[in-house]
């Protein structure tokens, strides 16, 4: 229970309010400063320290300060209230307790509202307030997310990292936050793994079990890499550092001499580190500017460069950004071939983010693509970015997991208690069409693991329209549905997911172009970004017999076609859960032959 006697009459005193002394919960005061500085003493010390933080408001910055010291090795960047709460976050103070210290802030004047909505407390809500939070995909609990990081799997435990803000849901204050899953669907909230420090916040990067003790930490040490992200008066500065962990990535302890690889270059981060077993050496990836550089090290902490990737090379709209380096089987051989992920932003098919990927052989030392004027895209749909692999995956799968959101609009999405979702994790293979090897993304069979009932509607031709209503009783959008057709002369065969409400998704193969069509214009909420209504289009194959699973989590759609060979993430932010399913055909019309929709918990 808050302490203080704060009243909505005061919000409407405005002016007057400046002139009199701020009305603080009973175990804290402020003092106010010039220059929009501020000491926030404690009384009493409690577990957090709850923060109101306002959007809108421009960022002021935190620390805390024992014995004349700053305790947090970067400022915390904060959103603190002006005029109204969006919602609060929690300081964690137990590293504290026991000890004396003040809280410093600078950047926020001493009429914001926040001086009278801040209060102490052994406890932080984290029951989940939002309605686009989704019930199969990994999203944070609250706060902002960005890129997966440093993902592993050790003793039957998927780790995820990702890059994150636990001070507020837009970008900022990077830190590896921690989530742990045993079925891929499922995700506990481990807290924060790596906090900024000196050299920077902590930007995207992987972890390798270091089985051998190469580096000297210890056998089966969990190994991170990290970009140092500096931001200083003169423009900021990224280097790559690492960290060690003997608990299962639980905890980790920074290498005291970080960082490790540095350069004069302005864009260099997001190290992918792996074992390349043949050389028995480590290999990094790195993204430099708009090239991929290559470098090896014996023991994890001594790396030389050995090649680049890139000068005229797929897709250059933008920067290039974390990359990864993953031995991927051929299907219907005994072959393997290494494909290159990189990652753009700008220059996407359809605007912003997206991630191109190569197909060519490595040498421990060199990657050569093998097609070198084809652009190969992972997704076909606006949100799927920062893809990168599971080190040390069972039985030598390679699972693939991205970030959700594209960089256009991820900052501005209707959310508030926490930004940014992950897509379903996806095992990555290779198939052959034509002369060329193309990635197939299949939904990894722990999803499936996730179904909950299931209706199964029997065979039935579309001419003209045909309606499916109540997709679920009780349905909350969290479904997959699995859909097989026969063409019988449509041109166009179209399917809508629609609501109550007017609200559609509507998806059709063109049988002429060959394309799967995917136009959320009228999908929700789409008017916080002129970019995010938008129609996203993927080749397929042929159009005579179609297969495609549709993965609906409330705010987001995925579409794996024709198999995977192609895949298609797209956000939507209905305001109810489509329950509707409208078949349209024109011509000769089209048979669904089997359409069977699982509920997934
Ligand atoms: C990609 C990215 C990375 C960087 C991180 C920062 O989305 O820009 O290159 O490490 O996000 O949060």
């Amino acid at each position: 229970m808050k302490k203080y006697t704060y009243t909505i009459k005061a919000v409407l005193l405005g002016a007057f309010l400046a002139m009199v002394p701020s009305m603080q919960a009973e175990d804290l005061s402020v003092r106010h400063l010039a220059n929009e500085q501020n000491i926030i003493v404690l009384d009493q010390a409690k577990k957090f320290l709850l923060l109101p933080v306002q959007e809108d408001a421009p960022e002021g910055k935190i620390n805390v300060i024992i014995d004349n010291e700053a305790q947090l090795g970067q400022s915390i960047n904060i959103r603190l209230a002006r005029e109204k709460v969006d919602y609060y976050v929690p300081l964690d103070l137990s590293a504290y307790a026991g000890k004396t210290f003040s809280v410093d802030v600078t950047g926020v004047p001493a009429e914001a509202l926040c001086w009278k909505e801040i209060s102490l407390s052994d406890t932080f809500d984290m029951s989940n307030r939002e309605v686009f939070r989704p019930v199969y995909h990994h999203t944070p609990v609250y706060g902002w997310m960005n890129d997966p990081n440093g993902m592993f799997y050790k003793d039957g435990v998927y780790h995820l990292y990702f890059q994150y803000n636990p001070y507020g849901s837009m970008w900022g204050n990077m830190t590896w936050g921690h989530a742990t899953s045993k079925d891929l669907a499922h995700w506990t909230y481990e807290g924060t793994a790596i906090l900024p420090d000196a050299w920077g916040t902590i930007f995207s990067g992987s972890c390798v079990v270091d089985k051998d003790n190469t580096a000297g930490f210890g056998k089966g040490a969990v190994v991170a890499f990290y970009t140092s992200a500096k931001p200083t008066p003169w423009g900021d500065v990224q280097s790559q550092s690492m960290a060690y962990s003997l608990d299962n990535g639980k905890t980790f302890t920074k290498y005291e001499h970080n960082p490790i690889l540095t350069s004069a270059e302005r864009d260099f981060r997001d190290p992918k580190v792996f074992w390349y077993a043949p050389g028995k050496h480590w290999v990094m990836m790195l993204a430099v500017g708009q090239e991929m550089q290559i470098y090896s090290s014996p023991d994890l902490k001594n790396w030389t460069k050995e090649s680049s990737f890139g000068s005229m090379q797929g897709a250059h709209g933008g920067v290039w950004e974390c990359p990864d380096l993953v031995e991927v089987p051929v299907e219907g051989s005994k072959e393997k071939k290494w494909v290159l992920i990189c990652n753009l932003n700008p220059g996407g098919p359809f605007g912003g983010s997206a991630t191109q990927y190569f197909v060519g052989s490595f040498d421990g030392k060199k990657f050569v693509n093998e097609s070198p004027t084809v652009t190969k895209w992972l997704d076909w749909g606006k949100d799927n970015y920062a893809t990168v692999t599971w080190s040390n995956a069972p039985a030598g799968r390679c699972i693939a997991l991205g970030w959700m959101s594209n960089w256009q609009y991820a900052n501005n999405v209707p959310t508030k208690q926490y930004r940014s979702t992950n897509t379903i994790a996806r095992d990555l293979t290779l198939f052959r069409s034509g002369n060329e090897l193309y990635l197939r993304s299949t939904p990894s069979a722990e999803i499936q693991k996730a179904r909950d009932g299931k209706v199964n509607i029997p065979s039935f031709k579309v001419e003209g329209k045909h309606e499916i209503a109540n997709l679920f009783e009780g349905n909350e959008g969290a479904y997959e549905l699995v859909m097989k057709i026969q063409n019988a002369g449509a041109s166009r065969i179209k399917f809508c997911l629609q609501n109550g409400k007017g609200e559609e998704v509507a998806m059709y193969y063109d049988t002429v172009r060959k394309q799967f069509v995917m136009d959320r214009s009228k999908s929700g909420i789409v008017d916080f970004s002129r970019d995010f209504p938008a129609v996203t289009a993927a080749p397929v194959e042929g159009t005579d017999e179609i297969s495609l699973r549709l993965f609906v989590d409330r705010s987001s759609i995925e579409a794996f076609g024709d198999e995977g060979k192609f895949v298609m993430t797209n956000l939507v932010f209905p305001a109810e859960p489509y329950n509707k399913l409208a078949f349209e055909a024109d011509k000769g019309g089209y048979t669904v032959k089997s359409l069977n929709i699982y509920k997934l918990k």
